[in-house]
């Protein structure tokens, strides 16, 4: 494990000089099934694997969770090594943002929408710890999960506007048996609300049976999947959105295809879900996009 980004920096850039391709993937921690399928992912695309583990601090807003963030850096670390990962970076806040740090990467427009309206800087957070990440390493590959899908799209966009040398690789969602998305935050739940936190899964699933069956009109098919959210009093919906999976904007009809996103809040713990339809109104099946 390296903790300095000038020891993170020094290996990756020895490993590229050995003609060696390298690899990413950024996460905080609390590993679960959804972070490891990325690191297999990256087995399978690269010759070494590098993973950083990073409660970044400033995607998180005042009152949200960063200090109660799930941290157990021992079980992540066992976890890695039996995936067989490279090396692992985990550096402390003061090293990613030495005092004085005061430069942050905005991908204007994008980073308001979705959980960018109800975490304003989040995605501001978000980029920026990545542009530092994509840096430090210098990965041919970068791997993030469909899980987070406007992150996913934001970093596409900063990639290709600030010219980055990195080919962004988006992996599908893992779920539990009953549908729900994996989650570090899924640990919050107690039985109870882990049993109606499965409403967002559902509630995607009935919309894409509706898309399947035709409907494309995102009006009725949005009126639908709130429907099915209400049915859960103890879930309360943040948003309910279908947007175009180029730019996030909402679109009225899915034929060009469409991404359905999701977040609510289960007690205290906000979960998100999605699910992208082609034009056709089939939603996607599972595979790599690249
Ligand atoms: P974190 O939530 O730890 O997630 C790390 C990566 O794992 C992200 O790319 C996320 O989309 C992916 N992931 C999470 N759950 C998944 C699931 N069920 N299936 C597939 N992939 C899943 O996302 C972040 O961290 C941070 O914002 C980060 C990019 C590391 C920047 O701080």
């Amino acid at each position: 494990m390296l903790d300095t980004t000038d020891d993170m920096h020094a290996f990756c850039v020895q490993a590229k000089r050995e003609g060696k391709r390298l690899g990413l993937v950024p996460t905080m921690g609390a590993l679960h099934e959804g972070h490891l399928s990325l690191v297999r992912a990256s087995r399978a695309r690269c010759d070494l694997v590098a993973v950083s583990i990073f409660v970044n601090p400033i995607q998180f807003g005042p009152s949200e969770d960063f200090s109660k963030y799930p941290r157990d850096l021992d079980r992540d670390r066992a976890l890695l090594e039996k995936e067989g990962v490279h090396v692992l970076f985990a550096p402390t806040r003061e090293e990613m943002y030495p005092k004085g740090s005061v430069t942050f990467v905005t991908v204007e427009g994008l980073s308001d929408k979705l959980c960018g309206r109800s975490r304003p800087g989040h995605f501001r957070g978000v980029t920026t710890v990545v542009a530092k990440l994509f840096n430090i390493t210098e990965p041919e590959v970068a791997f993030f999960g469909q899980k987070d899908a406007a992150q996913a799209i934001i970093i596409r966009r900063m990639v290709r506007d600030l010219n980055l040398d990195v080919q962004i690789v988006v992996a599908p969602i893992v779920r539990e048996r009953d549908g729900l998305a994996m989650s570090s935050r899924n640990g919050y739940l107690n039985p109870q609300q882990r049993r109606s936190a499965t409403v967002l899964y559902r509630a995607l699933s009935r919309i894409q049976t509706l898309a399947d069956q035709g409907e494309h009109e995102v009006e009725k098919l949005i009126s639908t999947g709130k429907q099915v959210v209400a049915e859960e009093p103890e879930v309360r919906l943040d948003y309910l959105e279908i947007v175009s999976p180029e730019n996030l904007d909402a679109v009225v009809d899915i034929r060009s295809g469409a991404l359905v996103a999701i977040a609510a809040y289960v007690g205290g713990t906000r979960l998100l879900d999605n699910v992208l339809l082609t034009g056709a109104g089939q939603a996607r099946g599972p595979r790599l996009q690249d």
